[in-house]
């Protein structure tokens, strides 16, 4: 049985949990399901990270001890956690007499080697990331490179670690074990900044009293970085004698050690967190995984851009598990996104309400109607050979943490088991008798299709998906296999209450947002976007909003009055499924977004779309959207476009058209 040990970055006691946090720990919690799911001995670590300078200044605002602010927050991560099911095995602080063992540890192994030296130390210091930068690495106005906040310059004796005598070995490292960091284009970043040269590092800090006295240096309290990364092994026992079990099992051992973190924090886990084992003589991570940020620009928060965001009462109304699907399906992994409550309701609704939700009422529904409340007395192999394919993809794609495609490969499922029923029709045969073989035929497979991709979602949905499954008649998620065949004939089935209600967006947004909106009352409209340039267009959005407001009368005759097309000249027009793979601001313009998109050809297009005001350029990737595929080629703003991206307008706005369920790259649509 193969070991793996998961950890989070243990997260700050200064600050009060939001998305960012959940979303590292909702993914730390996916792998750790997973990998139980595939029969691994899993150790899932998360924790607080509690001393330090701003833990310190945080407490004295509010007039209390550093650890009654620490306790306090504690409570709050104990309690999120709960709430959002995340199923840790072990929460360490590094309060904790425990982990203060392991620091003296860590200490004294790096001490035996000679890679402690004390010197004078003058530079620039931001104490939100507890870290001396040089000139070189400051931003203009000398301002910290993380946090874009004023530095100080300090000037102390402090203890220091020899990084530099370790710059081979951890060039070494990134050579020889390809997927140590994880996306690639970190590592890159990561051996970059390591081949460039490693300066040694200040580890102690002399005007600090929140934190674990240096042992062996006088008035030096251990820098936070090198007490906070020890969490990962203190909380195995390392330190401790009596309580080496665990370390000896998950550190020590050949099993897997991963490390998910936010790309913030890439240089102290790829870099310094390596450089500190080596030296300790100890087993270096398998794994660094970093993850991009959430992006919330409050600025903008608008119901036309769609991006106020209220995770609390969206987990409020529509729960936890939809919340923990759309963080996992709406970012690409490594990559930045955008969170926006609009986002959530659609995907919510087109992927969980209707998608799985409505595929399985549909089939329960049929099912009992055709043979007495039961499941189809028989099984087949009918959609056997698609699920072993999508199934295959999503195991892939777990393993090398894109989560946003796993769940595509699932949801490629879905879709092709939706277009097996519509080609079988079973709601015209139940009442056939001599149908009901090939009707039991059809519903059991699309039944068991539901059931592998519920059975896959159980680590992304740890309550919700167990409902699916109950829907077809299992006690709990238990005992799933994801191989075809484990739905049973025959058995019982109750009626469907539906587990994903559709979310009235309107309704939603509506209460969100003050009504001085005038944009409501805008008559809805099928507008491309890909428009030639505002000027020479053939009609603005704003115009075409306009018209609407004033006169929807008119409106509607003049649409009447407009000539009507023989379907062949409709057939003129090449509309095609694409997946926008890239998206990019075009220089100069505040309303294209060059993207490029792949729409089942032997190469990537690029199309050029007026979506710049409505969409982020990071919130389309990975979108299907509709192209026209059969236009000649327009240069827009010095960028040649091929192709135009459909798009209804709304208020003014482009609101992007989407394929109901994912379909391939290239499908024609008419
Ligand atoms: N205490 C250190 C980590 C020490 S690990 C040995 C720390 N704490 S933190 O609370 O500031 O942030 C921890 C992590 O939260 C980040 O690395 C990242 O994983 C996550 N995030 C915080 N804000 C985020 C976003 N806006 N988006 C996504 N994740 C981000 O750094």
């Amino acid at each position: 049985m193969r070991r793996f040990y998961i950890t989070t970055p243990i997260y700050y006691v200064n600050d009060h949990p939001h998305i960012g946090h959940i979303y590292t720990t909702l993914v730390a919690d996916t792998i750790a399901r997973y990998r139980r799911s595939r029969g691994d001995q899993v150790y899932f670590l998360t924790g607080t990270d509690e001393h330090g300078q701003n833990i310190e200044r945080a407490a004295q605002k509010r007039g209390i001890e550093p650890i009654e602010l620490a306790d306090e927050v504690v409570a709050r991560y104990h309690s999120l956690w709960q709430a959002y099911g995340v199923s840790h095995d072990d929460f360490v602080r590094t309060t904790e007499a425990r982990h203060h063992q392991g620091v003296v540890e860590m200490v004294r192994r790096i001490e035996a080697q000679g890679d402690f030296y004390t010197s004078h130390h003058e530079g620039w210091y931001c104490s939100s990331c507890e870290a001396f930068y040089t000139d070189k690495e400051l931003l203009p106005g000398e301002l910290c490179p993380t946090h874009e906040r004023p530095v100080e310059r300090r000037s102390e004796e402090n203890v220091f670690f020899r990084l530099s005598k370790y710059q081979d070995a951890l060039l070494e490292w990134y050579d020889s074990h390809a997927d140590c960091i994880q996306p690639e284009s970190r590592l890159n970043e990561v051996r970059q900044f390591v081949a460039s040269g490693l300066r040694d590092l200040s580890v102690s800090r002399s005007q600090l009293d929140w934190g674990i006295p240096f042992p062996g240096r006088e008035g030096q309290t251990v820098y936070v970085w090198l007490d906070a990364l020890t969490n990962y092994i203190s909380a195995l026992g390392f330190g401790r004698d009596d309580a080496m079990d665990l370390f000896d099992a998950y550190w020590q051992g050949d099993g897997t050690r991963v490390h998910l973190i936010g790309k913030d924090i890439l240089r102290f886990h790829a870099v310094y967190w390596p450089a500190f084992l080596l030296s300790a003589g100890l087993p270096l991570p398998s794994q660094v995984v970093a993850h991009g940020w959430w992006l919330q620009d409050r600025q903008k928060i608008s119901k036309s851009v769609g991006n106020i965001v209220r995770p609390d009462e969206l987990v409020d109304t529509f729960g936890i598990d939809s919340l923990r699907y759309y963080v996992l399906r709406d970012m690409v992994f490594g990559q930045d996104a955008s969170f926006s409550d609009e986002g959530f309701i659609d995907r919510y609704n087109s992927d969980l309400a209707n998608d799985l939700g409505n595929t399985a009422s549909r089939m329960v529904t049929l099912s009992r109607r055709a043979f007495g409340d039961c499941l189809p007395p028989t099984g087949s192999r009918a959609l056997a050979a698609a699920a072993e394919e999508h199934l295959a993809a999503y195991h892939e794609h777990m393993e090398s943490y894109a989560f946003q495609r796993a769940l595509e490969s699932l949801w490629k499922l879905l879709a092709d088991t939706n277009q097996f029923l519509v080609a079988h029709e079973p709601w015209k045969k139940i009442k056939n008798p001599d149908a009901l073989g090939e009707v039991a035929d059809v519903l059991w497979s699309g039944l068991e299709a539901v059931r592998l991709v519920a059975a896959a979602l159980l680590p992304f949905m740890p309550r919700k998906a167990p409902e699916v499954l109950a829907a077809l008649g299992f006690a709990d998620g238990e005992g799933q296999t994801l191989e075809w065949g484990g739905l049973p004939t025959g058995t019982p089935l109750e009626a469907l209450q539906p587990i994903f209600p559709r979310i009235d967006k309107k309704a939603y947004l509506a209460d969100a947002v003050a009504p001085a909106s005038t944009a409501d009352s805008a008559k809805p409209s099928v507008q491309e976007t890909a428009v030639q340039d505002a000027s020479s267009g053939p009609k603005t959005p704003a115009a075409d909003a306009g018209a609407a407001k004033e006169a929807p009368a008119e409106a509607a005759s003049a649409a009447d009055a407009t000539p009507r097309i023989d379907i062949n000249q409709f057939f003129e027009t090449e509309l095609k499924v694409a997946v926008i793979e890239a998206a990019e601001p075009v220089p100069k313009s505040n309303k294209l977004l060059k993207l490029t998109v792949e729409i089942g050809e032997p190469t990537k297009r690029t199309v050029v779309a007026g979506l710049a005001k409505a969409y982020a350029p990071e919130d389309l990737v990975g979108k299907q959207v509709v192209v026209v595929a059969n236009l000649k080629p327009a240069k827009l703003m010095g960028v040649e476009s091929n192709g135009m991206v459909l798009a209804a307008s709304e208020g003014g706005k482009p609101v992007l058209l989407h394929p109901q369920v994912t379909v391939p790259p290239g499908t024609q649509v008419r």
